[in-house]
């Protein structure tokens, strides 16, 4: 890793000097004519870049969609009146280069060896797309042979898991799911696990073609041990691997080159302070496969390599592309930019999870050492949380009646611990720390629970949504 990637602050041309050609590569990194570093960010200039949020309402979910700071709104805002005002001129002067200095930026953040290994997508969806898509002509055109074997985690995201499904089922693999505990105390369970299923495959003898890990898995969110099982994959012959780091970037360090995957995704719009949408598919050019992915919707770059096809794919809005080097510019306006915000996040989020586990009597869902800018924390069991749906409707309920945005995990009872009470935890809240979070925000988290705990609430008291639209239709009825 080279020294410029530990200085955090690195200057970013953030400027507003949008035409991109004077900013030379030396060997295919970007110069290092570096600015002067940005001043500070005072406490009042966060609150004021996050002046648009709700702040009628506790938002601990940053991981869900993100969040992007004023500055840049500013800084998109300017691109789209840049493009509508003359798209042409935007089109054949500004729009490739600018990508291609957003490509370079981010290459920086993760480390790529080359340039050529970095795309930017729409979002971590996308680029599993393309890889699934890779890996479903490989079937088809047979190089890989029917039954051949698609390994993911149990926990991996649910678009993640239809699209294997809808692309690489469907073209003959067989796909396999890594049973994983929870909660959990240590990096090692989901190890073993790993292997053992790698195990399993061989003994039926099957050759395991891809395998899909997620970094930060969404829920429950833990940190899994990717670099590990990557080496694994490689000494048990799987062909390739596709690391899913949807939350990564912002989150905790990306190293591609020493994680050692094919293909690894990030999201940018969720922890890297992007508009909605943008994220980056790296795909190593030593990996035969590099060369082959495409992206799903084919333009006339067609052919020229997926940072090119990624770059146009028709007429639509590139501006959450552009915006990085000004993201780049406000992590840096942070102590130890982005590493500091990483790590000042974890900290925090550490912090406030044990505050809250203590607070209900129970537990953290696994060490904090797995957990990265969210963490999980077990409810009472007394809330009664007895599947998804209960949990959907106590996250409503918090959102509706307490003004608390929280993701809610439902957690079979079989596997449940017990919290101070004795009852079965099995339900877990996953918090997430960013930079505008404050305290007060998961205090009223813990009061609401509180709350409904000492009121005796039970999640069989709520209605559905279902039951609510029916009463909210009868009552519309009976009013016309
Ligand atoms: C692990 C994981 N993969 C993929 C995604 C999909 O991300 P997006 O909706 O931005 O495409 C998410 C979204 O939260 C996720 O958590």
């Amino acid at each position: 890793m080279d020294s410029r990637r530990h200085d955090h602050r690195f200057a970013a041309n953030g400027d507003g000097d949008i035409g991109g050609d004077e900013e030379e590569e030396e060997g295919g990194r970007l110069s290092k004519r570096m600015r002067p570093l940005s001043p500070r960010i005072s406490s009042a200039e966060i609150v004021a870049e996050f002046s648009h949020h709700d702040h009628a309402v506790a938002r601990v979910n940053n991981g869900s969609f993100g969040c992007c700071p004023a500055s840049v709104v500013a800084d998109q805002l300017n691109w789209q009146h840049l493009f509508l005002r003359q798209p042409d001129e935007f089109y054949f002067r500004h729009l490739q280069p600018s990508i291609h200095r957003s490509r370079s930026l981010v290459r920086e953040l993760i480390n790529a060896a080359h340039l050529d290994e970095v795309s930017l997508v729409d979002n971590a969806t996308t680029a599993a797309a393309i890889v699934f898509q890779h890996v479903a002509w490989s079937f088809i055109e047979g190089a890989f042979s029917p039954g051949d074997v698609v390994v993911m985690l149990h926990y991996a995201y649910g678009a993640v898991k239809q699209s294997i499904h809808a692309y690489v089922a469907r073209a003959g693999g067989h796909v396999v799911e890594v049973p994983l505990p929870f909660p959990l105390s240590s990096a090692e369970e989901i190890i073993s696990e790993f292997r053992r299923t790698l195990d399993r495959c061989r003994a039926d003898g099957r050759r395991v073609r891809l395998a899909v890990i997620d970094h930060i898995t969404s829920m429950p969110s833990v940190v899994i041990p990717v670099k590990e099982l990557t080496r694994i994959c490689r000494e048990e012959g799987v062909d390739q691997v596709f690391v899913d780091g949807a939350h990564s970037i912002g989150n905790i360090e990306v190293d591609v080159e020493d994680i050692g995957a094919d293909f690894y995704t990030s999201n940018l719009h969720k922890w890297l302070f992007c508009p909605p949408s943008v994220a980056v598919l790296h795909a190593r050019l030593s990996s035969v496969a590099a060369r082959r992915l495409h992206h799903p919707v084919v333009s006339h770059e067609y052919g020229n390599g997926l940072p090119l096809e990624s770059g146009w794919i028709g007429n639509r809005d590139y501006t959450p592309q552009l915006v990085i080097p000004t993201v780049v510019e406000f992590v840096n306006r942070f102590e130890g930019g982005l590493q500091g915000i990483q790590q000042r996040n974890h900290e925090k989020v550490v912090e406030m999870g044990k505050m809250l586990a203590a607070a209900w009597g129970t537990r953290l869902g696994c060490p904090p050492e797995m957990s990265c800018s969210m963490i999980m924390v077990g409810l009472p069991g007394c809330l009664g949380i007895s599947s998804d749906k209960d949990a959907m409707k106590i996250r409503t309920l918090l959102r509706e009646e307490y003004k608390v945005e929280v993701p809610i995990y439902y957690q079979p009872p079989a596997q449940g611990d017990k919290d101070e009470s004795g009852a079965v935890i099995t339900g877990y809240v996953r918090i997430s720390h960013q930079v505008y979070n404050v305290e007060d925000d998961y205090h009223r988290l813990r009061e609401a629970i509180l709350k409904l705990v000492g009121d005796g609430f039970n999640c069989t008291l709520l209605p559905s949504q279902e039951d609510r639209l029916t009463c909210f239709f009868a009552a519309r009825e009976m009013k016309s």
